[in-house]
C-alpha cells in the first residue's frame, strides 16, 4: 500500500519537500510542533512501508525464479557451482568481496531477470505534457505502462529470447541498471528502483552462499520439463505453486 500511496499521489512529494524545509527551520530552534511531528512520523512510516513492500517481495521472487531455472537447467547449475566453489576454495563463508569475480553468477541473475522480471509492467507513469513518440500523439496525463517482460523477450533485441542461456551475458556489456533499454527489470530513469544496488548484492550473495554449501535436485522422478512454470498474478509475479526441491549439504 505504501508504494502506491507514494507513486499515485504527487502530494507525497510536495509534503516531503515542505517537510524538509519545516524540519530545517524547526530543528535549528530544536522545536518541533505536534503537527510537524505527526507529519514526520507519517513520512517515516510510509517510507519504511515502501521499502519493505518494494524490497522484500521482489528480492525473494527473483531468488525463487533463479532456483527454478537452475533446476530446469542442470548444466547452468553445474557451471555456477563450479565457479562459486572454485573461487571460494578454502573459505568457510562467501563474503561480498568474493562476488566481483563471479561472472557466471552475475550472468545467471541477469538472465533470470530478463526472463522473469519480478515487476513485469514496472510502475505506472503519467505523461506530464503532450508528447510525440514514433509518430503517435500522447496527450498530457496519459497513463503509460511499460512492459519490461515483453521487452526482455523481444526477438529484435535478443537471440533466441525464449531460451534460458546465462552465457549470453558473459561477453556483453548489457546490464540491468537502466542504461540498456532492452533489459529494464528495475525500470530506468528518475523513477527507476532506488534499491537496485542493494537488491543485486543481496541476490548475488544469497545465491552464491546457497550453491556453495548445498546441492539442489528436483524431487524424485521429476524432470526439469515437468516443473510447473505457471506465473501467479499481481504486481510482483511469483511462481503460482511453491518450488519444491531436495536440498543436501555439500561436503567439499
Ligand atoms: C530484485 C529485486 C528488485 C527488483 C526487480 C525491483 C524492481 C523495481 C521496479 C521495476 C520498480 C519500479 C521502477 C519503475 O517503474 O521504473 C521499483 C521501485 C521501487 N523499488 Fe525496487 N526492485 C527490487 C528490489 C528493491 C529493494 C531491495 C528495495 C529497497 C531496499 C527497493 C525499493 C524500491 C522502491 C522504494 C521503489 C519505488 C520507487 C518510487 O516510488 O518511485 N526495490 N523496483
Amino acid at each position: 500500500m505504501g508504494l502506491f500511496h507514494s507513486f499515485a499521489s504527487s502530494s507525497f512529494f510536495i509534503t516531503a519537500s515542505s517537510l524538509s524545509s519545516f524540519m530545517r527551520m524547526n530543528l535549528n530552534k530544536v522545536v518541533l510542533s505536534i503537527a510537524t511531528l505527526q507529519i514526520l512520523l507519517f513520512m517515516i512510516r510510509e517510507l519504511t512501508l515502501d521499502t519493505f513492500t518494494a524490497g522484500t517481495d521482489t528480492t525473494y521472487t527473483t531468488l525463487e525464479w533463479i532456483m527454478t531455472e537452475l533446476l530446469r537447467h542442470p548444466r547452468a547449475m553445474e557451471k555456477l557451482q563450479n565457479e562459486v566453489r572454485q573461487l571460494a576454495q578454502g573459505k568457510s563463508e562467501i563474503t561480498e568481496d568474493d562476488l566481483g569475480n563471479m561472472q557466471y553468477l552475475k550472468a545467471v541473475i541477469k538472465e533470470t531477470l530478463r526472463f522473469h522480471p519480478p515487476i513485469p509492467l514496472l510502475l505506472p507513469r503519467e505523461s506530464m505534457e503532450d508528447v510525440k513518440l514514433l509518430g503517435y500523439h500522447i496527450p498530457a496525463k496519459t497513463q503509460v505502462i511499460i512492459n519490461a517482460w515483453t521487452i526482455g523477450r523481444d526477438p529484435l533485441s535478443w537471440e533466441n529470447p525464449e531460451e534460458y542461456r546465462p552465457e549470453r551475458f558473459l561477453n556483453s556489456n548489457i546490464d540491468v541498471k537502466g542504461l540498456n533499454f532492452e533489459l529494464i527489470p528495475f525500470g530506468a530513469g528518475r523513477r527507476g528502483c532506488p534499491g537496485i544496488t542493494f537488491a543485486i548484492i543481496v541476490n548475488e550473495l544469497a545465491l552464491a552462499r546457497l550453491v556453495h554449501k548445498f546441492n539442489f535436485a528436483l524431487p524424485e522422478r521429476m524432470k526439469g520439463e515437468d516443473l510447473d512454470m505457471t506465473e501467479g498474478t499481481g504486481i510482483t509475479i511469483r511462481r503460482q505453486s511453491p518450488l519444491l526441491a531436495v536440498v543436501t549439504p555439500c561436503s567439499t
